[in-house]
Parts: C-alpha cells; sequence; structure tokens
C-alpha cells in the first residue's frame, strides 16, 4: 500500500536518493531551493564521517548553507569542471526539458550544470508535467530599461506559440528581488510553452536578456518522489 507523503516529503526522499550518486573525491555541483537545500542537509553528515568532495554552489544561499554545515565550497573558476550537479527545478518535461529559476538562481545554476558530466534533478511529483508552462518562467533581465526589456520577452513568447502571456517584475517594481548578479527576473506566464527550443533561441537573441529558466539538453536524470518510492526519469537512449 502507498503512503500517504508530502511534498516536503517528497523532496526529500528524491534529494536522499541521489546521496546514492555521490561518489568519494567529486566534484559536485550544489543546487538551490527547498530540496536542493535537503540534499545539502544529507550530504553534510556523510561530509563529517569523512567522505570526500569538492563543491560548488549555485547560490549564495546554498553556499552559506552547506558551509554553516560543514561542507566547504569552492570556487568554479577554480574547480573548472564538475562531475555531477544536484539539483531542483520547478518543472520537469518531456526529454528532461526543464523550467528552473524559481529560486532565482537560474543564471548560476546554468553555469554549473553545464559545466558538469551529469546534471541529477531531484524534484516532487507535482514537478512532473506533459507540457511546459504552467510554473511562470523566470527571465533574467539586466536592470537597464528592464519595461522595454519585458516587452520584448512577451512579444517572443506570444511569437513562440506561448498564447496569452504576463509578464511581471518579481519582486515588483519598488523592490525588485535581484540576482546573485545583480540583475532582475522577470517572470513570463503563458498559457504553455509548445516549442521550448524555439521561445529558449528568441529569448536569447534578445538584447537585456541574461539567461532564461529553460533548461535544454542539461538534465540527466530526474528522481522524483512519489506515494511509491522515488524514480527515475532519464531520457530516452539515441540510438
Ligand atoms: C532555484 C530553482 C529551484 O531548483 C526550483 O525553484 C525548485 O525549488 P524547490 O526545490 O524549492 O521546489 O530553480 O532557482
Amino acid at each position: 500500500m502507498s503512503k500517504h507523503l508530502t511534498v516536503d516529503d517528497q523532496k526529500r526522499a528524491a534529494a536522499e536518493a541521489a546521496l546514492e550518486y555521490v561518489k568519494p573525491n567529486m566534484r559536485l555541483g550544489l543546487g538551490t531551493g527547498s530540496t536542493a537545500e535537503h540534499f545539502v542537509r544529507a550530504l553534510a553528515p556523510r561530509v563529517k564521517a569523512g567522505l570526500k568532495v569538492t563543491t560548488v554552489a549555485t547560490s549564495e544561499r546554498t553556499a552559506a548553507l552547506a558551509r554553516e554545515l560543514g561542507i566547504a565550497v569552492g570556487n568554479l573558476d577554480d574547480v573548472r569542471h564538475l562531475d555531477m550537479t544536484v539539483d531542483g527545478a520547478d518543472e520537469i518535461g518531456p526529454n528532461l526539458v526543464l523550467i528552473k529559476g524559481g529560486g532565482g538562481a537560474l543564471l548560476r545554476e546554468k553555469i554549473v550544470a553545464a559545466a558538469s558530466d551529469r546534471m541529477i534533478v531531484i524534484a516532487d511529483a507535482a514537478k512532473v508535467v506533459d507540457t511546459l508552462g504552467r510554473f511562470p518562467l523566470p527571465v533574467e533581465i539586466v536592470p537597464f530599461a528592464h519595461l522595454v526589456t519585458m516587452e520584448r520577452v512577451a512579444d517572443a513568447a506570444a511569437r513562440a506559440g506561448c498564447g496569452q502571456n504576463l509578464m511581471r517584475l518579481r519582486g515588483g517594481e519598488a523592490h525588485p528581488f535581484k540576482t546573485d548578479s545583480g540583475n532582475y527576473i522577470a517572470d513570463c506566464s503563458a498559457d504553455a510553452i509548445p516549442d521550448p527550443e524555439r521561445l529558449a533561441r528568441m529569448l536569447e537573441g534578445i538584447p537585456g536578456v541574461v539567461d532564461h529558466g529553460l533548461f535544454l539538453g542539461l538534465a540527466t536524470a530526474a528522481l522524483v518522489g512519489t506515494a511509491n518510492g522515488v524514480s527515475v526519469i532519464e531520457p530516452p537512449r539515441r540510438e
């Protein structure tokens, strides 16, 4: 019989399952968000017990938590290349295409994931979707002329077939949220994102857009906490 698990239980179960992938002397990317924090908390006792890993964090928040728990955190410019990154996601679509950035760390998360041989996504079951877009897509933009940039993002989303979309500056005009790199986040609510590759290409062509929360071809597996245990999603094998 399956037992009831809260969303937080599911996140913790996925994070603990990711520990199995951690091997001695790995160079490890640490994600951002509540699920990634479960992973950092689960990793800490192993490190305390003598497990040697080199870590790089995807946000100041994660770096602070890791250090507080006794995990040394290095610099990606020193480490250069990572064996694996373990990070959460806001949505996991077909072929492990992700929406990330709900915690505002998408830029560093993407840089760290791109420097990693493997990216293991850890999430609760509600994150798995057939079509991306229910979660507003976070787009990191520079503060200068951000209203103009947001209009161009909205226009790109409409042209990429995302339907009605609404742009919101995270935190609002009076107190905009600032990322670790000093940028703003525009959250783009849309009906759906039917063609993430097309939207990603269009967003990457807009001056003022630093990066977006679409992660294409980066995740190598997802561990999803469900009422029946942790299920593993892997991309279809290429023949
Ligand atoms: C942060 C992220 C997070 O991984 C994402 O928001 C998921 O968060 P949580 O694990 O708290 O549900 O992309 O920028």
